[in-house]
């Protein structure tokens, strides 16, 4: 979390700091601010509030002939929402903008104030910084201070880093936290994410853990702790500017949605003709897994669920869904010939990483799947499954839970095939279908004018159920999670059998359900489940595979979905549900694609 963004080269700076800030709200927009170089010192300009807030400060400024700064888009860790703990933060002699969490802030805080400091904000950032500028006093040398303070601050941290004295040069470094030097015709960058600088280049290289980059304007020098220099190449990513922007939508969200069918068309196909003769996957070079443990965050999370449904049904092999924050604390039994599935979006977040880690840690095979190529998750796997989503901007994570969905779909079928549990011709059957679920994405769009008029609906109300079974329980949560994060309502997501176990006491006249029906062998135990709380006054919409029978009356709505093959039901099960919290949002008017206390990129455990 946290945007971070620097620059060095031919003018207009603040334009370019503030644009690469607007591209990383998606981190963070608890505040915002910059610290640039102008008239032969270093200024700061930082407020709380959206990016809007910040630009509105140089609205009446010609702020066009500074060349060199650094800008920094907050989520807040330390310290509550205030113009006082925005960053950047600093003196009149060094200045920083951080994304990380420092751990060892107490001890930082009494090593500076022996040292005579006093702190403005309650960050931890301030310390690092502080600490950065009392070793620059002494050792009056940029390199030898930032490589000092590395070793001396504890946690997680991308810093950029400026001193007045050296101007127009930025400095930065990394642990744990995403930060890429990027060269340009215009100038060099710094930036958490390449989104950031795509106006001005595609060309990026991972600032590694130990080195320090060095950006004047026409240069990008890497520095080892023992001050050799290292020569990188850069590499580029494919997409351009338009992948990073709207497109024509009102939001993030909704274009999102909308590029699913596509988004999954890529994860897949070029993979499923690769599956004859040869699926060169990476994972099935080794035994077939004894287990799998699947780990992941939030919408991730809910994504490994549905491969835990598809590898045990196809591959018959034991998996264990778990979120990254209580597996990586519990001492998880893992034994040889175990896999550890690791699923992110953005390849960054902190405990999913952590989680891989400690698979690592007991040589367990660890295969990632991740949409962000380059990121720290998809370098430190054994191995790594790239979706092919895109960029997803909106922090209501959409197309990124169907690309993994499919793709768990291919392990599902290629772990089938592989142990023997699939015949060829089932497996080209799979195949087959899997390859036109696309199709059917775009289908289920068509529903989306119904999902308007039940959000509009429901978006009165205080209380929201999702319920299904089976595969459709695991597809609730999702729906429930994203309803919950959009627009604020309280909702929750209950197998359906198991709300007569105490929830239903919270059904009332009026209460919106929302129930999953997609599995012919669940229906008729659904319908009853239905009937349950329709008769303490729910009403029901429900969301029905076509074809299945249903009685007469059973429900306030029906919408029927496309009739595909039930494992694949979620690809389209998924749209009404993220199109409902979509619509539900808007009518409430909340900010669909940067809701209230959250970032996409969570690096802070
Ligand atoms: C955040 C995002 C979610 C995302 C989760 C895991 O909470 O808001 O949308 O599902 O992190 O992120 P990852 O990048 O690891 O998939």
């Amino acid at each position: 979390m946290c945007g971070i963004i620097g620059f060095t080269g031919g003018g207009n700076a603040i334009h370019k700091l503030l644009d690469g800030l607007e591209a990383l709200e998606y981190r963070g927009y608890d505040s915002s601010g910059v610290a640039y170089f102008a008239d032969g010192a270093l200024k700061c300009v930082k407020t709380k509030g959206r990016l809007s807030s910040l630009r509105e400060r140089f609205a009446e400024t010609d702020d066009s002939a500074v060349l060199s700064g650094i800008g920094h888009t907050r989520w807040a860790t330390h310290g509550e929402v205030s113009d006082r703990n925005s960053h950047p933060h600093g003196n009149s002699r060094v200045y920083g903008v951080h994304n990380g969490i420092v751990e060892n802030y107490t001890e930082l805080s009494a090593y500076l104030s022996r040292r005579g400091y006093s702190f403005e904000s309650d960050t931890d950032t301030e310390r690092a910084i502080l600490l950065i500028d009392c070793l620059y006093q002494s050792l009056k040398d940029p390199v030898k201070a930032m490589m000092q303070a590395s070793s001396m601050i504890k946690g997680s941290f991308a810093l950029g880093v400026v001193f007045a004295d050296i101007p127009n040069t930025v400095f930065a470094m990394r642990r744990d936290s995403p930060l890429l030097a990027c060269p340009s015709d215009e100038g060099m960058f710094i930036a958490s994410d390449i989104s950031a600088v795509l106006r001005y280049t595609r060309r990026f290289a991972i600032i590694e853990e130990g080195e320090l980059a060095v950006l004047t304007h026409n240069s990008i020098r890497f520095i080892l702790p023992d001050g050799s220099a290292r020569e990188k190449e850069y590499e580029s990513v494919t997409w351009d500017t338009s992948a990073a922007e709207r497109g024509g939508f009102p939001h993030f969200m909704l274009k999102e949605i909308f590029e699913e069918a596509e988004a999954v068309s890529r994860t897949i196909s070029g993979r499923i003709r690769e599956m004859h003769p040869s699926f060169e996957i990476p994972l099935f070079e080794m035994e077939i897994p004894k287990r799998i443990h699947i780990i992941a965050c939030g919408t991730a999370m809910h994504a490994g669920l549905m491969g835990k449904y598809a590898i045990e049904k196809l591959a018959r092999i034991p998996v264990n869904v778990e979120i990254a924050s209580e597996f990586r604390y519990r001492d998880p039994i893992l034994e040889k010939g175990d896999v550890v599935l690791i699923i992110s979006q953005s390849g960054e977040t902190a405990d999913t990483l952590a989680a891989l880690r400690l698979a690592k840690e007991r040589s367990v095979h660890t295969l990632a799947i991740v949409n962000v190529v380059g990121s720290t998750i998809a370098r430190e796997a054994d191995s790594v499954l790239y979706t092919r989503a895109g960029p997803e901007i909106a922090v209501a994570s959409t197309k990124a839970y169907s690309v993994q969905v499919a793709l768990l779909y291919l392990i599902a079928i290629r772990l089938g095939e592989a142990s023997g549990k699939l015949s060829p011709c089932k497996t080209e059957q799979l195949c087959r279908e899997l390859e036109n679920m696309p199709e059917y994405i775009e289908e289920t769009l068509n529903i989306r004018e119904r999902c308007k008029a039940v959000a509009e609906r429901c978006s009165a109300h205080h209380s929201i159920f999702f319920i299904g079974r089976g595969q459709d329980h695991a597809l609730c949560m999702e729906a429930a999670l994203k309803l919950k994060e959009i627009s604020y309502i309280h909702c929750e997501a209950y197998a359906a059998g198991e709300m007569k176990h105490g929830t239903i006491s919270l059904i009332e006249n009026g209460t919106p359900v929302f129930a999953f029906a997609t599995e012919e062998a669940l229906l008729d135990k659904t319908v009853n489940n239905i009937r349950e709380v329709t008769s303490r006054g729910a009403s029901v919409t429900l969301f029905v595979r076509a074809g299945l029978k249903l009685p007469q009356g059973i429900a306030d709505e029906v919408i029927e979905l496309p009739c595909v093959r039930e494992l694949f039901m979620p690809l389209c099960a998924v749209l009404p549900a993220q199109l409902i919290a979509y619509y539900t949002a808007l009518t409430l008017g909340c900010d669909v694609d940067k809701p209230r206390n959250l970032a996409k990129s969570v690096t802070v455990e």
